[in-house]
């Protein structure tokens, strides 16, 4: 078979460190053709990591999406700027891999779902953490049944690391609710997407509450409840030094991951995985944790191997665009309700604010006049007598 044509969209941190990487390390199924970004020095950069000559790299993603020697547009930009260029990319019959989350409003994400289906292309989003050596041993672990029904999950991620964007393009862009979609909870919807897997149901309703440090415009921390049917998942997401962990506690048992010094993933390595039944507590035997740089390496390049499978026809990626899309619900959905105090069920009206605009659509949507989230003046809620 001959070789997949990728080229990436967006040039910054994530699309240099590990997605380029990550196809190079696939030589006999992808080769890089050309790159696009309208920040000339990212472009730059991204042209030098994947040993593309100037003319394979584009200021204009126009130039590079008219270009016929393209099968896979990856999109790697923030994530406000995903649907117009997914829904170009799609037009053209290129398929899609678009970093996570889908999109910052759910009505985008559905826009790219139903588009890549008109056009018969792939869309497949980059959820590389389900692809982490301990995620994989967890669900293999419950489907075996050795534990029994999964009841709950806890996913804490309450140590991640606040980093900002590439120099050169707009390093805060995560701190822009308009941009980004939500904080840390957006940035990691990770944990939301993890939780449901390990559930093994679709998310149907969210609970949370969040805070934020002074004067930001999003959260700083979401501590979340997601409801699938009778099986609940907490999802506990913080930029500092909290505690991380992963803990699968079901009916004839428990598993949990622990991370080096009780840390976050993927900053804090995994150390060690442990089930507990009736006959006693084991350690499954699984190879050392990695750090954060050969780890997500690793698993972007098992993402864009999946992704390489279902271009060629063998099934869906394991993430597509409709289950990004309701992760994304999801975590709207919790931003909805630690404004309103509510329990919000999924999926979102398609007419309502909160679908068509996200979490800014919040300053359209009934938030009680004593929201806490109204007195921090996040994702431009402001006070109502103000
Ligand atoms: N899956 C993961 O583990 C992971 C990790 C980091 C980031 N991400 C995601 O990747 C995306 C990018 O994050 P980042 O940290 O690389 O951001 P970044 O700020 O480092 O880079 C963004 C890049 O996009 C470029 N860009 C802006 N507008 C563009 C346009 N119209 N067309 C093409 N390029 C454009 C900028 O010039 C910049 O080079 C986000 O959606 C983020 O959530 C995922």
């Amino acid at each position: 078979m001959s070789r997949i044509r990728v080229a990436v969209v967006g040039c910054g941190n994530v699309a240099v460190n590990f997605h380029v990487p990550a196809y190079r390390a696939l030589p006999e199924t992808y080769e890089i053709v050309g790159l696009a970004d309208p920040t000339p020095e990212r472009l730059e950069i991204g042209r030098e990591a994947a040993g593309l000559r100037p003319e394979q790299v584009h200021t204009d993603v126009a130039d590079l999406l008219a270009r016929d020697d393209v099968d896979v547009i990856d999109v790697c930009t923030p994530q406000h700027l995903h649907r117009d260029l997914v829904l170009a990319a799609a037009v053209t019959g290129k398929h899609v891999l678009v970093e996570k989350p889908i999109a910052a409003v759910p009505a985008d994400a559905a826009e790219m779902v139903r588009a890549a289906r008109r056009a018969g292309v792939v869309l497949a989003v980059m959820h590389n953490y389900l692809f982490f050596p301990e995620v994989v041993a967890l669900r293999a672990l419950i489907d075996s049944g050795e534990i029994g029904e999964v009841r709950t999950v806890t996913v804490d991620m309450q140590g991640v690391v606040d980093s900002p964007g590439a120099a050169g393009y707009r390093p805060e862009w995560r701190k822009d609710p308009a941009a980004s979609g939500g904080g840390v909870l957006m940035d990691m919807l990770h944990g939301v997407y993890l939780a449901e897997h390990l559930l093994g149901a679709p998310i149907d309703a969210v609970d949370a509450w969040v805070d934020a440090a002074e004067g930001d415009a999003v959260e700083s921390l979401a501590l979340c409840r997601v409801h699938a049917g009778r099986r609940v998942g907490m999802v506990n997401v913080g930029w500092g030094l909290g505690q991380g962990g992963v803990a699968v506690n079901a009916s004839q048992g428990r598993a949990v991951a622990h991370y080096r010094e009780d840390g976050t993933m993927p900053w804090a390595p995994f150390e060690r995985l442990t089930v507990t039944t009736e006959t006693g507590t084991r350690t499954v035997d699984l190879p050392a944790g990695q750090e954060l740089g050969p780890l997500i390496a690793d698993a972007m390049r098992d993402t864009v191997a999946d992704v390489a499978a279902a271009i060629s026809g063998d099934g869906s990626p394991v993430a597509d665009g409709a289950a990004a899309d309701r992760i994304l619900q999801a975590t709207v959905a919790a931003y909805a309700s630690a404004a309103t105090g509510r329990v919000v069920t999924l999926p979102l009206p398609v007419d309502g604010a909160l679908h068509r605009r996200g979490v800014v659509g919040l300053a359209d949507s009934d938030v009680p006049t004593d929201s806490a989230l109204r007195t921090l003046g996040l994702y431009g809620l402001t006070r109502k007598d103000a």
